[in-house]
């Protein structure tokens, strides 16, 4: 007690919030509820509901530590009941030499959901080639409630070995989503999309659209980095380019209140969430229901333990019921 009062004297000096800017997303209301808000609000993919609105957002598998990472992130969505998209399963379209890597349909639980993963190049091919009917199977075998399409036409360009598109993504879309019956989300992987892809996807029969948007993780850089130093003046100003949530979710907004005549169930909002706070915020906003998703957010953590990831989680998930119990959204 007497350590608690003395940290107090000292912090409290040190940490007036008069230097620090305000967070004016948010009014804080804290009359008005009691710390145990007794449940968050469910959101279903699919027919299968998230207990916590969040979302393992696709990382890749097929290296020696994918198995441990996608153990440690399905032992999370299992235990605090969120959604998790696996990274892209193309090697397993090869062969199932690292099945193991990806099955964990037996970790994650029956019901959660849990979805594979393709880019749109893979799809291309697989379009032209007549051989679509492998992603079912593969699907399948991994017991996955549908599948993630992420589109990466500046991460594949930049790539020294990355794949060329011959169609515009959305004729591919549009073709999968005619020949495969499974339910299907599409997104970006870290920079985003602006208004007229929002609309064309916004008219297809997809279950979601995840934003995976620019200011987090950047598949582009991470390429550049990957390229010799001589290339990088060439690359490098295309990596300032993408749509930030913010900016994609008012342009959800517009498009809804301009009467488009479609929209996805729900939308998946990530790229460059930091916190809860960003991720509460952005569901809390969303014209449609939405939940938050993270990749570098859970790989900082997966990587290590489960007790280091299921602490942090837990952390998370607790830092959300404060912000749902106590902070209204200042419109
Ligand atoms: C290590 C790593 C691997 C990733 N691999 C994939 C992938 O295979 N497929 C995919 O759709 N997105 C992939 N992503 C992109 C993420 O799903 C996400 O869209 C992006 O990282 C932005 O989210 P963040 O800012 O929370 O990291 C990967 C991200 C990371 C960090």
């Amino acid at each position: 007690m007497e350590d608690r009062k003395k940290d107090h004297i000292n912090l409290a000096l040190t940490n007036r919030t008069g230097t620090i800017e305000k967070d004016a997303r948010f009014i804080y209301e804290p009359l008005l509820s009691g710390h145990s808000v007794p449940k968050l609000p469910e959101v279903k993919l699919a027919g299968k509901a998230m207990k916590v609105p969040i979302w393992i957002s696709s990382m890749t598998g097929g290296s020696g530590i994918a198995r441990h990472i996608n153990t440690n992130l399905a032992m999370a969505a299992n235990e605090f009941g969120l959604g998790m998209g696996l990274g892209s399963c193309r090697i397993l379209l090869e062969s199932e030499k690292h099945l193991s890597d990806f099955d964990m349909r037996k970790v994650i639980g029956d019901e959660q959901p849990f979805w594979a993963n393709l880019g749109i190049a893979q799809l291309e091919q697989m379009v032209e080639k007549g051989t679509l009917n492998e992603v079912t199977d593969m699907v399948n075998l991994l017991r996955c409630d549908g599948l993630v399409i992420h589109i990466n036409p500046l991460q594949e360009w930049f790539q020294p070995e990355g794949d060329r598109l011959a169609n515009p993504p959305i004729e591919i879309i549009k073709e999968v989503v005619n020949q495969l019956h499974m339910p299907m989300l599409v997104k970006e992987v870290g920079q985003g999309m602006g208004r007229e892809s929002l609309r064309a996807l916004m008219k297809l029969p997809i279950a979601a659209i995840e934003f995976a948007a620019f200011g987090g993780t950047n598949f582009a850089r991470v390429e550049m980095m990957r390229r010799p130093s001589t290339d990088h003046e060439l690359f490098e100003p295309m990596v300032y380019v993408g749509q930030t949530a913010s900016d994609m979710l008012d342009d959800v907004k517009k498009l809804i209140e301009q009467g488009e005549d479609c929209k996805p169930p729900m939308l998946i909002i990530s790229g460059g969430i930091k916190n809860y706070l960003d991720g509460y915020y952005f569901i809390k906003t969303s014209p449609i229901p939405a939940v938050y998703g993270m990749a570098s957010g859970f790989l900082k953590h997966a990587r290590d333990s489960y007790s280091s990831l299921r602490d942090w989680a837990k952390s998370h998930i607790d830092g959300l019921k404060v912000a749902h119990a106590y902070l209204k959204i200042n419109e």
